[in-house]
């Protein structure tokens, strides 16, 4: 059984003529470390809002371990969500991790935050507020909150925005070392495939709010991805 699935799903908002997303079929297996690439304003958000719960579909069911997400509470408990910033500036590191624990009655997970911290780099400014923390920092006070309570399965929507080279390196490598060591699945939006393929193992793609499949050794359908990448190097 595939750990989340994505039926049919539709989302066209009030305001707007067009489907934001429109029929989109997705099975994410254990294990899988999912990419999913696509212009600005292509869906990406939009899809994985919905994943989140953060929208109601037009049409279409997601199904989390094999029930429908929108028909049961707390089913996301295990899931780690980064879409919009996490954290509150005018908390310290530590009182924004324990914050997030207390609130979610994971109280439990409050062993993890010492190591949380030495992962993303941060055990220096455990007691600094992110209110001045450069982008990076922001980025990896996010994940450590989404990371702290071991979810099994993780959202991210272009964690690497607005990160220099560096930035994406470091972000990459933390997950790098946090997907080794669990067997947990994983969805992430990217603008660029780039910047995804040495986390990923599949790659899917939106195009004004349609799914198109792609395989990643198949670099010729991948176009202008690629394209850029090379040009780049
Ligand atoms: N809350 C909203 N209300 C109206 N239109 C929206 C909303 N969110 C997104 N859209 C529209 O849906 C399309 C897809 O947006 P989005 O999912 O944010 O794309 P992406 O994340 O790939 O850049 C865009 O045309 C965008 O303007
Ligand atoms: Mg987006």
């Amino acid at each position: 059984m595939s750990t989340l699935k994505i039926n049919n799903l539709s989302k066209k908002f009030r305001a707007n003529d067009f489907y934001s997303l429109e029929d989109v079929n997705l099975e994410i297996n254990a294990g899988d470390i999912v990419g999913l690439v696509g212009r600005n304003g292509a869906g990406k958000s939009t899809l994985l809002k919905l994943i989140a719960k953060s929208y109601i579909p037009t049409s279409g069911t997601v199904e989390y371990n094999g029930k429908n997400i929108f028909n049961n509470d707390y089913i996301l408990k295990n899931v780690g969500i980064m879409i919009e910033p996490v954290f509150y500036p005018y908390m310290t590191v530590k009182e924004n991790l324990e914050f997030y624990l207390d609130v979610h009655g994971k109280k439990g997970f409050k062993k993890n935050i010492d190591n949380i911290l030495e992962l993303v780099d941060l055990v220096k400014k455990k007691n600094n507020k992110p209110e001045n923390f450069s982008f990076g920092m922001k980025q990896r006070l996010s994940l450590a909150i989404v990371l702290v309570d071991e979810p099994d399965f993780l959202i991210l929507d272009e964690p690497f925005v607005g990160l220099d080279p560096y930035g994406v390196q470091e972000l990459l490598e933390i997950l790098q070392g946090w997907v080794k060591e669990r067997n947990i699945s994983m969805i992430i939006s990217s603008h660029q495939l780039s910047e995804l393929e040495s986390i990923c193992n599949r790659f899917v793609m939106l195009e004004h709010g349609k799914m198109k499949n792609i395989q990643v050794e198949d670099e010729q359908n991948l176009g202008q991805y690629f394209t850029e990448r090379k040009e780049k190097k």
